[in-house]
C-alpha cells in the first residue's frame, strides 16, 4: 500500500498495512480501496459479496520471489490452499511444479494441462480414486506416507513410479498444534526416531516397480523459525546418508514441504532471503561431512504464494452496540468462508472500501451464522460511521479460505473474482442455491 497515499486521509490511523495486503492494493484520490487497479466498490457492483478478490500480480511476484532466492531449487505450489484451473495455469506458466493431494485437485490440473511430470501427490491416506486419478495422468512423484502404501502402490502402478518417502524428523516447530507436522505425536509421516522412515526406505528399495528419488518432510504452517528447517534438513541427510551405507544408494532429493509463514496482524512472516540463504549453507556443509552429493532442494510453499494475494470483500448488513458499547458489525459471510479466527484465533487487517473521516473505534466485525463463534475479527479499529451497505475488506484470505469454505446455514460459496491492469474476471462463479440443490436428492 502506498503509505503516501494513506496519509492523505484523516483515517491514516487505520491505514492499510503493506505486507497485509495485495501488492496492487492502493487507496484511490477520494480515499477508496483499489486491488489490481479496480476500485473494490466497482469489483462488489458486478460480482455480489462475499467475494474473494485475488490479485493474480500478487500471486506471479510471489511465485518469482522464490524462483529467484532458490534459482537452483524446484518450488512446488501447494495447491491445498487454494487451486483452480486458473491459478494452475499461472503456476504452471511461472514455471513452478504443484503439489496435489486428492483426485479432484489432479482433476483441475489436468484439465489445464498442468505437466504431469511436474506433479507430486501428498497424502496421509490415499483414497483408491487419488491413486487412480495419479496413475491415470501419470503424476510424476508421489510421497510415501506410511508402510502399508507400499505394496499398494507397487502393486497399482502402471509403470515405474517415483517416489519419497515423508519422514517425521521430531521437530517441534512451535506450529499451532493443529497445524504442527514435523513433531513425533501426530498422523503425517514416518518417524525417524523410531527406524520407521528408514524400514520404509528399505522396503521401497526391494519394489522394481518404485524408483526412489529422495525424502519428504513438512514441519507445519505458519513457521518463522529457520533453525526447525536446518534441524530438519540435517536429519533427512543424514538419513540418506545411512541410506547409502546400508544400502548402497544415494538419494538425489530433498524436499523440505512447505510452512513459510504469511505476515498477519499478529505474526512475521518467515523471510525468504534467510531461508534461502540458511538452508543452502547448511545443506553444502552437511553434505560435505556426510560426503553426500548436494541434492536436488525441492520447496512446497502453499500459504506464502497466495495468502496476501487475496481479499474477501463483504457488505455491512448490520450494526449493533453490544456490552460495554462494543460495536458489532456484521458482513454478509463469515466462518462459512473463513474458518480461522474460530478454529485457531487467526486476526486478519480488516478495512472499509470507502473513505472515512470518522473516528475509529475498536469494532468486532461478527458473521452472519447461526453461531456466536461466527466472528471475523475481535477489536479492530473501523470507522464510527460505518453503517449497513457498506463494504469493508477482509486481507490476506488467499490460502485455505476458499479452499476449506462450506455451505453451512446453506449459503453458497462466494465466487473468486481475479483482477489484473483494472479489469476483473470471475475464476470461480458464485455458488448458488440451485447449486446445492443440485445434490439434494429428496425423497
Ligand atoms: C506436504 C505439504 N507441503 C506443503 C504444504 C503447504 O504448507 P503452507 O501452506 O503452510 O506453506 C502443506 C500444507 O499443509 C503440506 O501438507
Amino acid at each position: 500500500m502506498n503509505e503516501g497515499d494513506a496519509a492523505t486521509y484523516d483515517n491514516d490511523v487505520i491505514g492499510l498495512a503493506a505486507d497485509l495486503w495485495p501488492h496492487t492494493a492502493r487507496f484511490e484520490p477520494d480515499g477508496e480501496i483499489s486491488v489490481g487497479g479496480l476500485r473494490l466498490s466497482a469489483v462488489a457492483a458486478r460480482y455480489g459479496t462475499p467475494s474473494f478478490i485475488l490479485d493474480e500480480a500478487d500471486v506471479r511476484h510471489r511465485c518469482r520471489a522464490y524462483a529467484s532466492a532458490l534459482p537452483d531449487a524446484e518450488t512446488a505450489y501447494a495447491g491445498e490452499a487454494f487451486l483452480c484451473r486458473a491459478m494452475a495455469q499461472w503456476i504452471d506458466e511461472e514455471g513452478l511444479s504443484l503439489d496435489v493431494c486428492s483426485a479432484g485437485e489432479i482433476a483441475v490440473a489436468r484439465a489445464v494441462a498442468f505437466p504431469a511430470g511436474r506433479m507430486i501427490l501428498h497424502g496421509n491416506a490415499k483414497a483408491p480414486a487419488d491413486l487412480d486419478a495419479a496413475f491415470g495422468y501419470g503424476v510424476g512423484r508421489i510421497v510415501i506416507d506410511g508402510t502399508t502404501e507400499i505394496a499398494r502402490l507397487a502393486a497399482l502402478a502402471p509403470r515405474r513410479q517415483r517416489v519419497l518417502v515423508r519422514v517425521t524428523p521430531g521437530v517441534d516447530a512451535h506450529a499451532h498444534w493443529a497445524v504442527a507436522a514435523g513433531t513425533e505425536d501426530q498422523k503425517f509421516g514416518l518417524l525417524l526416531n523410531s527406524c520407521a522412515a528408514a524400514d520404509a526406505v528399505g522396503r521401497v528399495l526391494t519394489r522394481p516397480e518404485l524408483d526412489l528419488v529422495g525424502l519428504h518432510c513438512h514441519l507445519g504452517s505458519q513457521l518463522t523459525e529457520l533453525s526447525a528447517y536446518e534441524i530438519a534438513t540435517r536429519r533427512l541427510l543424514g538419513l540418506m546418508a545411512t541410506v547409502r551405507e546400508r544400502h548402497g544408494v544415494v538419494l538425489a532429493e530433498v524436499s523440505l514441504g512447505g510452512g513459510h509463514a504469511t505476515p498477519n496482524e499478529t505474526g512475521e512472516e518467515c523471510d525468504l532471503g534467510s531461508f534461502a540463504g540458511r538452508i543452502r549453507r547448511v545443506i553444502a556443509d552437511e553434505c560435505v561431512s556426510l560426503r553426500l552429493p548436494v541434492p536436488h532442494l525441492v520447496i512446497e510453499p502453499g500459504r506464502a504464494i497466495v495468502n496476501q494475494a487475496m481479499v474477501t470483500l463483504y457488505r455491512v448488513l448490520g450494526v449493533k452496540h453490544g456490552a460495554a458499547g462494543r460495536a458489532l458489525v456484521a458482513v454478509d459471510g463469515g466462518m462459512s468462508d473463513n474458518r480461522w479466527p474460530e478454529l485457531y484465533g487467526a486476526s486478519y487487517s480488516v478495512h472499509p472500501v470507502r473513505a472515512s473521516r470518522a473516528r475509529p473505534v475498536l469494532t468486532t466485525v461478527v458473521g452472519r451464522h447461526c453461531q456466536a463463534g461466527d466472528v471475523l475479527a475481535a477489536d479492530v479499529p473501523l470507522p464510527a460511521d460505518l453503517r449497513p451497505g457498506d463494504l469493508v475488506a477482509v486481507a490476506g484470505t488467499g490460502a485455505f479460505n476458499h479452499a476449506v469454505a462450506s455451505n453451512y446455514d446453506m449459503v453458497g460459496r462466494p465466487p473468486v473474482i481475479a483482477v489484473r491492469d483494472g479489469t476483473a474476471r470471475p475464476l470461480i462463479r458464485r455458488e448458488t442455491s440451485e447449486d446445492l440443490l443440485a445434490r439434494d436428492i429428496g425423497l
